[in-house]
């Protein structure tokens, strides 16, 4: 079976594990802070994940955000957020995620994520086109920020927030068109489905990049850090600006002012 088809398979699973959750959890438990928060529904579904693909992929490395932590014996890593939009998910608000991506020698190689409310499977291989369900992604060009739906967020506790306030000024101003959807992997996905335009958000972690860098560059769209470079997806506390080609350099010189 083909990698994306593996991580295709265990988003769906996942999914109806965060579906029977939905309205239904048992524990909550804060990580740094109220609203910083893992319940025991991201814990079923990383266990789920890990053991499918510890099972069907032994040689493979693993990184999932609630703890798992696996080195790979053959440059396949997995990095898996079971659950993206926990505060969404604990709030009642049905806007939610699984994002599985795969690196193959430190370099993007598959992306998946699946929203299992809306039914919503975003796929891609390198080289091989990006997908929302069977539908063809490709990012529609765009010019200029002043008419454009802005993904700006930031996450608590970041080093940068000041400034990253100092920095996104300029677009609050130019924009009226600002969505911060409580999922970042959802709001990249909107992304390569033209649904949001531009998107800059730091702080982020592995988890939550991993699998929307392969399918926003499948979709045609330019993706780096505030500094213009490639995603270190090792980095701890990750800054990113991504859009199509033309409001990406919009946003990379409003940015770096
Ligand atoms: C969070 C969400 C949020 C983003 C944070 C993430 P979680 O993930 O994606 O939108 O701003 O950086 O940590 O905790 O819901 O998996
Ligand atoms: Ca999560």
């Amino acid at each position: 079976m083909e990698i994306i088809d593996i991580a295709k398979e265990i988003a769906i699973a996942c999914g109806e594990i965060l579906k029977a959750g939905f309205n239904n959890i048992l524990e909550i438990e804060e990580k740094t802070g109220p609203g910083d928060i893992v319940t025991d529904v991201d814990r079923r579904s990383e266990t789920y994940a890990t053991k499918q693909i510890m099972t069907l992929r032994p040689d493979d490395g693993l990184l999932g955000e609630e703890g798992v932590s696996v080195e790979s014996k053959n440059g396949y890593m997995w990095i898996i957020d079971p659950l993206d939009g926990t505060y969404n998910f604990a709030l009642g608000i049905p806007l939610f995620c699984v994002s599985i991506g795969v690196y193959y020698n430190n370099e993007p190689f598959v992306g998946v994520i699946y929203d299992p409310i809306h039914n919503e499977m975003y796929s891609a291989q390198r080289g091989k086109g990006a997908y929302l369900n069977n539908k063809k992604l490709e990012i529609k060009p765009y010019d200029g920020v002043s008419d454009a739906v802005l993904y700006l967020s930031w996450v608590k506790g970041s080093m940068e927030r000041k400034d990253f306030n100092t920095k996104v000024q300029t677009l609050f101003e130019k924009t009226s068109h600002i969505r911060r959807l409580g999922s970042a992997a959802i709001g990249f996905a909107y992304l390569a489905s033209n649904r949001i335009h531009g998107f800059v958000e730091v702080g982020l972690k592995p988890w939550d990049v991993a699998a929307a860098i392969v399918i926003i560059m499948e979709a045609g769209g330019t993706v780096t850090d505030f500094y213009g470079d490639k995603i270190d997806i090792t980095q701890k506390s990750i800054s990113i600006i991504t859009a199509g080609k033309e409001l990406y350099s919009d946003l990379y010189e409003e940015i770096n002012k």
